[in-house]
């Protein structure tokens, strides 16, 4: 009896130890957990989805070709008017397609723009998304997933969602003639690829990434977010798979590299001669076409600075394809030899990566 009483007592104090150990355990995994930047950052990549001002939900009514998400900075006032002169919303309506700027909200230190101008513009023009974060280049990627988000919820039905940033100049007319050719819109994330970047591991780069922001040596393939093609479902997708994953502040690396390589999707290159790198060479290739009519066959490239090359590039095209007296470049005189670029500005050196050249 006293020998049961011994044993009984040993198990009962062997249990408690069991019982404390566990509990521990329990507690300590748990406070673990809930001190995980990965569930932490997953729960803030929402702060996305709350809008000051929201594009009326007919905006993609019926079955639209194509919606535009232009990410757009707050204050770019003229060079959202550029992209409305160039492309007007009833030539976009004639063409069956939708066309939205993606704001965030004015900073403080931004004194020529208020939100009282901001609503006028919307009222006007019925195009503007803009989060209720606040305008940074560190909060791009709520900007960018926001307006896939918005896109592939209320242009569902659309055939394909292009992303171009509000300083980029392209062609409307051969974009569209191009998405016609695409064959196979499964997993379609088309533009142009940035293979073997690093980050940028030197504090005093813009682009400098911490290693705990970003463990890994090299960045998975990417495509330059000044111009990409997708589809409602892929950018679904995209915006799911994002709240697994830890926010990452580069937006063109996260959601074109990081996340479609973790659902497998394959990025898929534009034709080579469809880009301008530099902003000399979409320059020359204009002059050229207003100049000497020679029409210019590239559809993207950046702006350069200069707000209103939007339009004149449209416009000019529009001219060749009325006047239908355009020659085509000759072969022996490609853009890239006749040009003089200034190497500096490449779609490179807006990046956030570098890259390894010897690998190029
Ligand atoms: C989580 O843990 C890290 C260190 O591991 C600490 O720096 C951070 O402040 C903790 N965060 C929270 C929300 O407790
Ligand atoms: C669009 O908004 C109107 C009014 O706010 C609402 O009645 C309608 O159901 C909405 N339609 C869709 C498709 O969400
Ligand atoms: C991003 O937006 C949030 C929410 O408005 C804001 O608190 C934060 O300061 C912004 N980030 C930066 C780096 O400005
Ligand atoms: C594009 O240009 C061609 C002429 O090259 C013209 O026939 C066609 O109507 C234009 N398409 C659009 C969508 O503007
Ligand atoms: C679609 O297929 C046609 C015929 O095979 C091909 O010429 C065209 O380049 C393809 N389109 C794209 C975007 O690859
Ligand atoms: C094409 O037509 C326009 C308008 O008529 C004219 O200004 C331009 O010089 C013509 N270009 C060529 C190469 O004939």
């Amino acid at each position: 009896m006293i020998m049961n009483l011994y044993i009984m007592k040993k198990k009962l104090v062997f249990a408690a130890i069991l019982a404390i150990s566990l509990i521990s355990w329990i507690y300590w995994s748990s406070s673990v957990e809930t001190n995980d930047t990965f569930i932490i950052l997953s729960r803030e990549n929402y702060l996305y989805h709350n809008f000051l001002i929201e594009p009326r939900n007919t905006t993609c009514k019926g079955k639209p070709f194509l919606i535009i998400i232009v990410t757009s900075y707050v204050g770019h006032v003229e060079l959202r008017s550029a992209h409305r002169r160039a492309m007007p919303p009833e030539l976009l309506r004639s063409l069956n397609i939708a066309r939205i700027f993606l704001l965030a909200r004015i900073p403080e230190n931004e004194k020529l723009i208020t939100q009282a101008a901001i609503k006028d513009e919307s009222e006007a023009f019925d195009d503007i998304l803009q989060g209720s974060f606040v305008e940074n280049y560190r909060n791009l990627t709520y900007k960018h997933l926001m307006g896939l988000q918005w896109a592939s919820t209320n242009c569902y039905k659309a055939k394909f969602i292009l992303k171009v940033d509000d300083d980029i100049v392209f062609n409307l007319n051969k974009s569209i003639t191009f998405m016609k050719t695409i064959n196979k819109t499964e997993n379609l994330v088309m533009g142009y690829v940035l293979e073997y970047t690093k980050p940028r591991r030197n504090k005093e780069n813009k682009w400098y990434v911490t290693w705990d922001e970003y463990s890994r040596n090299y960045y998975p393939p990417y495509l330059s977010g000044w111009y990409y093609i997708t589809t409602p479902k892929v950018a679904t997708l995209i915006c799911d798979e994002a709240t697994y994953h830890p926010k990452f502040w580069i937006d063109d690396i996260l959601i074109t590299g990081i996340l479609t390589e973790s659902l497998g999707f394959k990025l898929q290159h534009l034709p080579n001669d469809y880009w301008l790198e530099y902003y000399e060479l979409l320059e020359c290739c204009l002059r050229d076409m207003i100049d000497k009519s020679i029409m210019c066959n590239h559809v993207v490239g950046p702006n350069g600075g200069r707000n209103n090359l939007i339009v004149e590039f449209n416009e000019a095209v529009g001219h060749c394809e009325s006047w239908k007296n355009c020659t085509q470049r000759s072969s022996e005189k490609p853009l890239k030899k006749v040009c003089i670029v200034n190497s500096d500005r490449t779609i490179f050196s807006n990046g956030q990566g570098q890259v390894e050249l010897t690998k190029l």
